[in-house]
């Protein structure tokens, strides 16, 4: 089960995955009071998204920042380091020891969530195989997740089929789902998914949604059916 403390509307991330920031700031004004947290990725990031961030961060907006971080461990630290001020609620590593343990090291006293990134959700067993792991997705994940949190990372991120399995092995960390699709909606490049409310029942703490809101006729209409449907799975 998701750990109880949050509401409903807390559990819900926006991915804010549009070309530029004044279409993030047009969403996330019509998103404000929706949803729980704004997340911004790398398609905003090489358009001016790490300075809107810092700007909804400093306006008290929970602030995910998905920049997917893997480099040696001495760039992971101080990039770390340099987040950690900033205000932003969360921060994405991919879920490699070493680089967790890095990013861990530059946390210092900030109250910035480290979730690492397990396997991509829009990766299937064959582009594992593809990519030279013989692992499965869930193996691989719930190996991963058991290293974020021996390494004392916040959480994780997997897809909503694995979410069980980890919450079992990993009772203290957020688990955080993309890949969730309201029934109905296009699925696109994501491959391993499942609806918001089997999400939560399956465990987790806070769903990512991108295009079944932002391409919504009406994104914060959208965002409250959303809402509606993880209240409706407690
Ligand atoms: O539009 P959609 O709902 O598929 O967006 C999912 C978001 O979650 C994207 O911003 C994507 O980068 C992110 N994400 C993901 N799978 C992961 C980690 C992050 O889809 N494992």
């Amino acid at each position: 089960m998701a750990k109880p403390s949050l509401s409903a509307r807390d559990r819900l991330i926006v991915a804010l995955d549009v070309p530029d920031t004044r279409a993030a700031e047009t969403l996330a004004r019509s998103l404000d009071g929706h949803v729980g947290v704004f997340k911004l990725g790398l398609e905003l990031a090489m358009n001016g998204g790490i300075d809107l961030a810092r700007d909804l961060a400093a306006d008290g907006k929970p602030v995910f920042l998905d920049l997917k971080l893997l480099d040696i461990s001495n760039t992971v630290t101080k990039a770390v380091e340099n987040a950690a001020g900033q205000g932003f609620a969360f921060l994405t590593i991919h879920a490699y020891p070493a680089a967790m343990r890095a990013a861990v090291a530059g946390i210092g006293d900030s109250a910035l969530c480290l979730l690492g990134v397990t396997v991509l959700t829009s990766l299937n067993a064959e582009d594992l195989a593809e990519a030279g792991y013989s692992a499965s997705p869930d193996e691989l994940v719930l190996s991963r997740a058991q290293s974020a949190a021996s390494t004392g990372m916040g959480g994780i991120v997997c897809s909503p089929m694995e979410v069980a399995a980890v919450r079992a092995k990993c009772p203290d960390l957020n688990i955080v789902t993309p890949g969730v699709r309201p029934a109905g909606s296009d699925t696109g490049d994501q491959k391993r998914i499942a609806t918001p409310a089997s999400a939560i029942k399956s465990g987790s703490d806070y769903l990512v949604v991108g295009r079944p809101i932002t391409q919504a006729g009406n994104p914060a209409e959208a965002a409250d059916t959303i809402v509606d449907e993880i209240a409706s799975a407690f």
